[in-house]
């Protein structure tokens, strides 16, 4: 018989996701003028609803949403809409009843606004009254992780397992690494030690093609490194520089990736996620399919 696995009682249970959402959205302008770029619809939900709907999966039901000027409609999505409700329930549309208050049922999210935007370090500082000495997850909503891969779990289980903080890492193309985050790693296979990390390295002194994608599981030890460590890349505070530094004094691993995700950070990837998602849908797939297929056809 084997032993039950139990948490160590040193390490307490992940229930938090902060999600930085105050950058300003600049690569799809004039889109987003007016409309936060985590709203744009991936196919028809907002983006920032995957990403709402992903950390609740992996069981954290108290989002903490990082947000600056311009990002009302964000707390208005995540909220009830009491007229549209009524109005739903008058016509009978239950199908889009469920719909409008699945997103105000989902989470119990939670906003502060970064004031000044000094980086993704810096926003994540933000957090930290909210998040208290707990280990927490943080999500980068350009990122979406298909709902069938179950990374923030299993990276959410390393961390009880093993503590410290836990990266996502994915093998990227070699020429693509210097617009990520990238890891030295010691081991091979899902679950390995990072022992270093360099935020977007020119490509020929990148010490590997690991890329940090936009998952974290961090221990709250990551907080008072972010309040001393200095700009970096870009002026910025940098989350890597943390966690680089946080190497030090806890163990970081990383879980390499190898399932689908899909960037929607700028409009070709962004494009690229909302054809392929519709195709696999029952109800709009078929259709835009056959309507793809005649205008490549058309095209070529
Ligand atoms: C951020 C991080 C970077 C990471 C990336 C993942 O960069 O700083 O380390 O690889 O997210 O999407 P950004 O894309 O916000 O410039």
């Amino acid at each position: 018989m084997t032993a039950p696995t139990s948490t160590p009682t040193s390490t307490p249970r992940v229930t938090k996701a902060v999600v930085p959402a105050a950058g300003l959205g600049t690569r799809f302008l004039p889109a987003t003028k007016a409309l936060p770029k985590e709203m744009l619809p991936v196919v028809d939900r907002p983006a920032i609803q995957y990403v709402v709907e992903e950390a609740v999966r992996a069981g954290l039901t108290d989002v903490l949403m990082i947000t600056g000027r311009g990002k009302r409609p964000l707390e208005d999505h995540f909220d009830r809409n009491v007229e549209l409700e009524h109005a739903l329930e008058a016509k009978g549309d239950d199908a889009k009843l469920a719909a409008v208050r699945h997103s105000s049922e989902l989470a119990t999210v939670h906003y502060v606004r970064q004031g000044d935007a000094k980086g993704l370090g810096h926003a994540v500082l933000a957090a930290a009254p909210h998040v208290g000495h707990e280990p927490f997850a943080v999500l980068l909503g350009d990122d979406l992780i298909d709902e069938r891969d179950q990374l923030l779990e299993q990276m959410v289980a390393v961390q009880q397992e093993r503590g410290g903080s836990v990266v996502a890492l994915m093998e990227v193309p070699h020429e693509s690494i210097s617009m990520y985050g990238c890891a030295a790693v010691e081991g091979s296979g899902d679950v390995v030690r990072i022992t270093g990390l360099v935020e977007k390295p020119p490509v020929d002194e990148a010490p590997s093609d690991l890329a940090i994608i936009g998952r974290y599981v961090l221990s709250p030890g990551i907080f008072d490194i972010l309040r001393t460590i200095p700009p970096g890349r870009g002026g910025e505070y940098q989350l890597t520089d943390a966690i680089q530094a946080q190497i030090a004094s806890e163990p970081v691993h990383g879980v390499v990736f190898r399932g689908r995700r899909y960037d929607t950070g700028d409009r070709l990837d962004y494009l690229k996620a909302c054809v392929l998602l519709a195709s696999e849908r029952d109800d709009l797939g078929p259709p835009l399919l056959a309507w793809l297929r005649e205008l490549v056809a058309e095209r070529a």
